[in-house]
């Protein structure tokens, strides 16, 4: 599976990052969250969350959007701006940044919300960095010290109202981010590496070693420094260590855009990634599921889940979906057909969620073997044996699910 990539595939692959190209702004409510193919910024939505259900914020060309993990989102607030980043202040979650391109598609600057963005007005004091900001992060250790990323690193002491460019921006530089302990340190995810200044970016060193493209780099709670550096996964220091050890990984050739913590519990992380897809970790980064159906994805879900697909599927789906006859290509069943391989090895991955819900509760109309299950199992039945389907794939399938894998074709 795993291919060279040449530097001028990897710099087609991060034209996403490297350009910002936002369309007309057209949004359906309560769209399915598949439907977005491009996040630009993501933060848990401050009391949006109860039980297993943790509601997302993100920012994308449609506005800002609350994604659910049951699978849909919603537009928030009346804000028209296609936007191009967002952020949450650490100490006052109900204060949220964003950035973007108005409807006359020009840039906004700075953005503030005050109450979850009911009611959105300019934070900038002037007409400086009247920019769209691609990058935006606010220090854990000083709540007035703002880094953002415009042609180059802008900083902001005053949390957001006047801005100075710093001395140097290394090339391509996609993310930004604040030491979680030193205030003039800044983390720089770049194409050529992870960079670290501790002179407010005046001069530059590579703090992980490997030279290759950094997709975003985060500041978490715990003095956390986590970032994404492709072809290997995510990597996590606790400052002031600048030993990087690797968190997660089996990305493949897909990447994580941006990352967000919930801030009741630092383990809960959630990841967009560059297809758009949403995923979420409970152990701190270690692992990660598909954010829609997380909601079903509780442990105790799970093991009835996998209880369900032992007693109704594996007779023809195979143990832990491996399919049926999985060692003969070219076996048939009476109607031209095997059982298909339910985890990474076929194409089940390529249906969203709601559709192989669909086909599990009504069966198959090119199939009479694959019988309406709604007669015999509950929905709630359907959605743990989902669930458990899904813990068999990878996290690129994870990544490229529904019609997200058209996008991950070819690059
Ligand atoms: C008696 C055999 C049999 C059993 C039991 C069975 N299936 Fe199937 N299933 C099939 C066959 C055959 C197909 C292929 C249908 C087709 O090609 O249209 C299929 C197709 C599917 C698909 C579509 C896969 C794709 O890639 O499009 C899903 C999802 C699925 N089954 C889930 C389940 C689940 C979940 C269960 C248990 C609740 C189950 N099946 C039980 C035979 C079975």
């Amino acid at each position: 599976m795993k291919t060279r990539t040449s530097a001028k595939q990897l710099t087609a692959k991060f034209s996403l990052l490297i350009a910002l190209c936002l369309g007309s702004i057209a949004y359906a409510q309560g769209s399915p969250t598949e439907g977005v193919s491009a996040v630009y910024g993501l933060v848990v939505e401050p009391g949006g969350s109860s039980g297993s259900e943790t509601n997302l914020l993100m920012a994308t060309e449609y506005g800002l959007l609350r994604a659910t993990p049951g699978g849909t989102s919603q537009r928030v607030g009346s804000l028209d701006i296609a936007l191009s980043t967002l952020a949450i202040q650490p100490g006052d979650p109900d204060r949220l940044f964003l950035s973007g391109f108005g409807a006359d598609g020009n840039p906004v600057g700075l953005y503030t919300s005050a109450d979850v963005g009911g009611e959105w007005a300019p934070a900038l004091d002037n007409d400086q960095v009247r920019n769209a900001l691609r990058s935006l992060a606010i220090s854990p250790v000083n709540q007035s010290l703002m880094i953002a990323l415009t042609d180059e690193i802008q900083i902001s002491d005053d949390s957001g109202k006047t801005w100075t460019g710093a001395e140097n921006t290394p090339d391509q530089t996609f993310s930004v981010a604040p030491s979680t302990i030193r205030t003039g340190t800044i983390y720089a995810a770049t194409m050529t590496g992870l960079l670290m200044s501790e002179d407010e970016g005046a001069s530059w060193a590579q703090t992980y070693a490997q030279e290759t493209p950094v997709t975003m780099v985060k500041a978490l709670s715990g003095n956390r420094i986590i970032a994404f550096v492709f072809g290997i996964g995510l990597v996590s220091v606790v400052e002031p260590s600048a030993d990087w050890q690797v968190l997660a990984s089996g990305f493949e050739d897909r990447y994580v855009l941006n990352l967000a913590e919930h801030p009741d519990n630092p383990n809960i992380l959630f990841a967009s990634m560059d297809t758009g897809a949403l995923l979420t970790s409970r152990n701190g980064g270690k692992s990660w599921i598909s954010f829609e159906g997380s909601n079903h994805a509780t442990p105790e879900r799970l093991a009835l889940g996998k209880q369900l697909f032992e007693e109704n599927c594996q007779a023809c789906h195979g143990s832990k979906g491996i399919g049926e006859s999985p060692g003969d290509p070219e076996a048939r069943d009476e109607f031209g057909f095997k059982a298909p391989a339910l985890n990474d090895d076929m194409h089940a991955w390529h249906h969203g969620d709601a559709n192989l819900v669909a086909t599990i509760q009504n069966g198959s109309p090119r199939n009479q073997r694959m019988v309406p299950f709604g007669e015999f199992l509950s929905d709630e039945d359907i959605e743990n044996t989902l669930a458990y389907v899904k813990s068999l794939w990878s996290i690129r399938s994870l990544t490229c699910q529904g019609s997200r894998h058209m996008g991950c074709l070819g690059n």
